[in-house]
């Protein structure tokens, strides 16, 4: 069979994968925090394969989804002394500390946020991570590598009034980055701005030597100004997305918790694989994030334990909820965490921060 244990660490067979679903009752009941026996920790849980091929990924991800099968489903023991609290991706939550204060800033970080799919969080991811990275206390630079410039108009900019925007940065070596860099209105994060300009650098930047590295070329000094620097990449795996790519440590791959949200990833992780090979060997998947998860809804829990059989470790415990407040921050031209500060979005994404915190920032 070649199910998603077949993708796993040598070694791993069916019988040692955990169930996904643990408590059917707490399911069916619409919470996707349950109690389990810690049995059902999936530290054997397959590991993504990073190279290579992906095939039993994309089988994975391209089944049909069906109602999990009986002898998928095992009821937990809930012993007092045992107990241990699920997350919304039917995994043990860890405990996920706030990062501790930096003596000196530097040596950023630089994490690509790429999904060729549009509309699945990417901007949303961007902004509102690195407003929450900032406020705890890291030094952070945005990177709008979208021509829509989304990112710079949810973070109040206006277009049509940008001086210089990265496509200048790109395109004329006279000029200089600090001169492109504004502030984002969070204390503690930059922006780099982007508009349509940009759709042209695309086109140009086919003719220029080492094409796509000039992302990685023109940020490079900042990397001993900032802790972290997030790339908000366009919605298409072309020249702009594999610069970025080059550029980048990591990529956050945001996922909306839909079930045609899943049949363009096995593509995406060949181009992160080939940009491995080719062009960057450092770049790794720092992490899967759900993003638009309703748990009052069956479909949305079957995503998750289907991306969770796909990726394994590489999902983030964090899940992002699906709210109105974010497209409200947006016309408001703030981070949720600003606009509305104790809301779950806010939280979520807080607790993100403190999730890539601990998984690539502080490691
Ligand atoms: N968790 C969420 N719940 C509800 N709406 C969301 C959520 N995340 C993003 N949105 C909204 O969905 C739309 C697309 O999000 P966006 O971050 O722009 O996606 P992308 O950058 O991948 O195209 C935006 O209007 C945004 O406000
Ligand atoms: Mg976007």
């Amino acid at each position: 069979m070649s199910g998603p244990e077949s993708f796993g660490a040598a070694g791993s067979s069916a019988s040692e994968v955990p169930p996904l679903v643990v408590n059917p009752a707490a399911v069916m009941a619409g919470d996707a925090t349950v109690i389990a026996h810690p049995a059902s920790r999936d530290s054997s849980a397959p590991e993504v394969t990073l190279d290579g091929q992906s095939t039993p990924v994309q089988e994975t991800l391209q089944r049909p989804l069906t109602a999990p099968r009986e002898e998928e489903i095992e009821t937990v023991s809930t012993a007092e002394d045992t107990e241990v609290v699920l997350g919304p991706t039917g995994r043990p939550m860890p405990d996920l500390p706030e990062p501790t204060p930096l003596a000196a800033h530097g040596h950023a970080r630089v994490i690509s946020m790429c999904n060729q799919k549009g509309g699945v969080g990417k901007t949303t991811t961007t902004i509102n991570l690195g407003a929450a990275l900032a406020e705890y206390g890291r030094k952070v630079l945005l990177v709008d590598f979208d021509p829509q410039g989304s990112l710079s108009v949810g973070l109040g900019l206006n277009p049509h009034e940008m001086d210089l925007t990265v496509y200048n940065l790109l395109m004329d070596r006279e000029v200089r980055i600090e001169d492109v860099v504004v502030p984002s209105g969070v204390a503690g994060m930059d922006l780099l701005p982007s508009n349509i300009d940009l759709s042209a650098a695309e086109v140009q930047l086919v003719h220029e030597v080492a094409r796509e590295q000039t992302l990685q070329r023109v940020i490079g000094p900042t990397i001993a100004t900032y802790d972290v620097i997030l790339i908000d990449c366009q919605p298409s795996l072309g020249l702009l997305t594999v610069n970025a790519l080059t550029a980048s440590d990591g990529v956050i791959v945001p996922l909306e918790c839909e079930y045609f949200a899943l049949r363009g990833v096995a593509l995406l992780k060949t181009t992160i694989d080939k940009v491995r090979e080719r062009l960057n060997p450092r770049l790794e998947i720092e992490g899967v994030l759900g993003t638009m998860f309703d748990g009052r809804t069956l479909h949305s829990r079957e995503v998750m334990q289907r991306l969770v059989q796909a990726w394994g470790e590489k999902v983030f415990h964090t899940v992002i909820r699906r709210t109105v407040k974010f497209s409200d921050s947006t016309v408001a031209g703030e981070p949720i965490t600003a606009y509305a500060t104790a809301s779950t979005g806010a939280e979520a994404y807080r607790q993100l921060a403190r999730e890539v915190s601990q998984r690539c920032l502080d490691a």
